[in-house]
């Protein structure tokens, strides 16, 4: 009996999930036509996006969400963390202006605070902790603390040594923060948010990470990843990313603490050293991801315990600063059109369209351009495709080049073909693709269009509002980790070998 009643308080007092698992969205602003919050909000629906988190808390876009029954994470941006974290009574205003004053007819859920403090704004770290206490304070005031969950969101570069994820561990030097912020997750039965970049985490291990690894494809089981103190497989960066950060908790004595992501995504383009942030990589990590998280797989650590994720991020942000690929994370452009649709099955669970089966054919990455021109004359010839679409004037003209020239070819052949087995090869350097190359006034044969499942916005067209929302900062990862990362996925490599 004695027996029965420890091993029930034991798994009472292990990571639990109380609901199910869910997909969100990330709205960043920094547009330079940021859609009015009534399109926001009208794309959101369109597309059957239940859970969002906004930076901030703006009034506008709180307003366009009441009565949708859209699920809302707000946001204390990094600038008004400090007056936050100082004074109980600013804390207090923040909660009545921007929860109390739109809750429950705006369904905010969850309240941010600050955004990877330790490793942005390292300086206001000491009142990271009794910002968070202030607000969930002012929560209890106004009997809300039970419906709104506060954390603040971590950068998973403080997770050190995260290969394997059973020797991970948080940096210590922030431990007279993480310690106290981790009392309080666990009292106020909140989560510990995590911001996850495999894309960084692939860009940065130099080869060490294969892409597959990254973008949750499936791995032969000789590359699959063990860790070698606990034998689970790892199949994904992001699941031992995860898992990393329970170990890590765990080493502080939190074992009951879950574990959500606040962002996680990849970059649909990037710069010319960027090649990896492609629509296609893009496309495959975000279906994977939804599926994975939807599927309630869990982690090796925890199989069935879904982490619910946040994607980054809804919109092309075009304003952001830095490299092409952080102008490009999002799924939509300022016009609510799809960036790429998304290869999901079981269509409306989340941004609808199942567009699995729909195939295209074209030109290989690194194909011989020789190879490619010969190929091309001979569609156009024996082949007997149509291309005059591809001559001077014509709606696939543009790019002019011999790859763009020959995936029109290649897919007008394929589908001539009826896409019969054999029928996308052209000497090897045609591969087929799940990402519709359409584009412009180019429609290739096959296409469904690039406006998916999204219906009529009609929403009055608006001066952009983008000075009304703050805008974040978000600094992914960290060299001095990614060293360490490296090093320590060699070694891991090495044991398995
Ligand atoms: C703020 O803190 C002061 C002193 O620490 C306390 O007297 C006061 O009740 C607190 N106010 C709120 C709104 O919690
Ligand atoms: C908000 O969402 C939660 C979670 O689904 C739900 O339980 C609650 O009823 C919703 N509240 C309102 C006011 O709609
Ligand atoms: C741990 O955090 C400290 C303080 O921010 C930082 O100086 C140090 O580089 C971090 N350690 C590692 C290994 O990233
Ligand atoms: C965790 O708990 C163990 C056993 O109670 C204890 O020995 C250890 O010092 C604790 N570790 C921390 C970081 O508090
Ligand atoms: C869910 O995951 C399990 C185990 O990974 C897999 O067998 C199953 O096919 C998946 N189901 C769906 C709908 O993806
Ligand atoms: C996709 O193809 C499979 C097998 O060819 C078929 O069973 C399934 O219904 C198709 N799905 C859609 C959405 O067309
Ligand atoms: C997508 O929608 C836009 C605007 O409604 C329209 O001009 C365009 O032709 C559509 N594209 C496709 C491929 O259907
Ligand atoms: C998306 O799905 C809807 C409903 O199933 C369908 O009417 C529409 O044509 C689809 N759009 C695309 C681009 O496949
Ligand atoms: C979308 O808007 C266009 C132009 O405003 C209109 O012609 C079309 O009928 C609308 N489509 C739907 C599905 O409402
Ligand atoms: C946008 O704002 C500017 C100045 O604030 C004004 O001149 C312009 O007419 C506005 N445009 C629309 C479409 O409302």
């Amino acid at each position: 009996m004695a027996v029965l009643i420890l091993l029930f308080l034991l798994a009472a007092s292990v990571v639990a999930a109380d609901e199910d698992a869910f997909i969100g969205v990330n709205i960043g602003t920094d547009l330079s036509d940021m859609p009015h919050p009534t399109q926001v909000v009208a794309l959101l629906k369109a597309q059957q996006i239940r859970h969002i988190r906004l930076y901030d808390a703006d009034r506008a876009m709180l307003l366009a969400l009441a009565n949708t029954g859209i699920q809302v994470m707000i946001s204390v941006p990094n600038e008004q963390l400090l007056g936050i974290g100082q004074s109980n009574s600013t804390a207090a205003n923040w909660v009545s202006h921007n929860v109390v004053a739109h809750y429950p007819v705006t369904n905010i859920t969850a309240i941010s605070v600050g955004s990877e403090v330790l490793t942005t704004i390292p300086n206001a770290a000491t009142v990271l902790v009794n910002a968070l206490k202030f607000i969930h304070s002012a929560l209890v005031a106004s009997n809300l603390d039970r419906q709104i969950k506060v954390s603040t969101p971590l950068s998973s570069s403080i997770i050190l040594d995260s290969f394997p994820p059973s020797q991970a561990f948080l940096n210590r030097s922030w431990n007279p923060v993480l310690v106290p912020m981790l009392n309080f997750l666990q009292s106020t039965g909140s989560f510990l948010m995590l911001n996850i970049y495999p894309y960084y985490d692939y860009m940065q291990s130099n080869g060490v990470i294969p892409l597959d690894y990254a973008l949750f494809k499936p791995l032969p089981p000789n590359k699959e990843a063990v860790d070698a103190n606990t034998l689970l497989h790892y199949s994904n960066v992001f699941d031992a990313m995860v898992d990393a950060a329970y170990f890590a908790m765990a080493f502080l004595n939190f074992t009951n603490i879950p574990v959500i992501v606040t962002e996680s995504g990849w970059p649909s383009k990037g710069d010319a050293n960027e090649p990896d942030a492609t629509l296609e990589n893009a496309n495959t990590y975000n279906s994977n991801l939804i599926r994975h998280v939807l599927n309630k797989t869990g982690t090796p650590k925890h199989p069935g315990i879904a982490v619910s994720t946040y994607i980054y991020e809804l919109y092309n942000e075009d304003t952001k600063a830095g490299p092409v690929s952080e102008k490009n994370w999002g799924l939509f452009d300022a016009n609510g059109s799809p960036i790429y649709i998304l290869h999901l099955t079981g269509s409306g669970l989340v941004l609808a369209n199942d567009t699995t089966n729909q195939t295209y054919c074209a030109v290989k990455n690194g194909a011989d351009p020789k190879m490619v021109q010969a190929a091309l004359d001979w569609a156009c010839g024996a082949g007997k495709v149509d291309c005059t679409p591809l001559s001077q004037g014509q709606s696939c003209y543009e790019p002019d080049n011999v790859l763009a020239h020959a995936s029109y070819a290649f897919d007008t052949y394929y589908h001539q073909m009826g896409k019969a087995p054999g029928t996308c090869d052209f000497k090897g350097v045609a591969a087929i693709t799940t990402t519709d190359p359409s584009h412009g006034t180019c429609i290739f044969p096959g296409s469904v269009g690039k406006n998916g499942s999204l219906v009529n916005i009609t929403a009055p067209s608006m001066n952009s509002t983008s000075s009304e929302f703050s805008s974040h900062s978000s600094i992914h990862g960290s060299g001095l980790t990614s060293i360490f990362m490296t090093i320590a996925f060699l070694i891991w490599c090495g044991v398995l070998l």
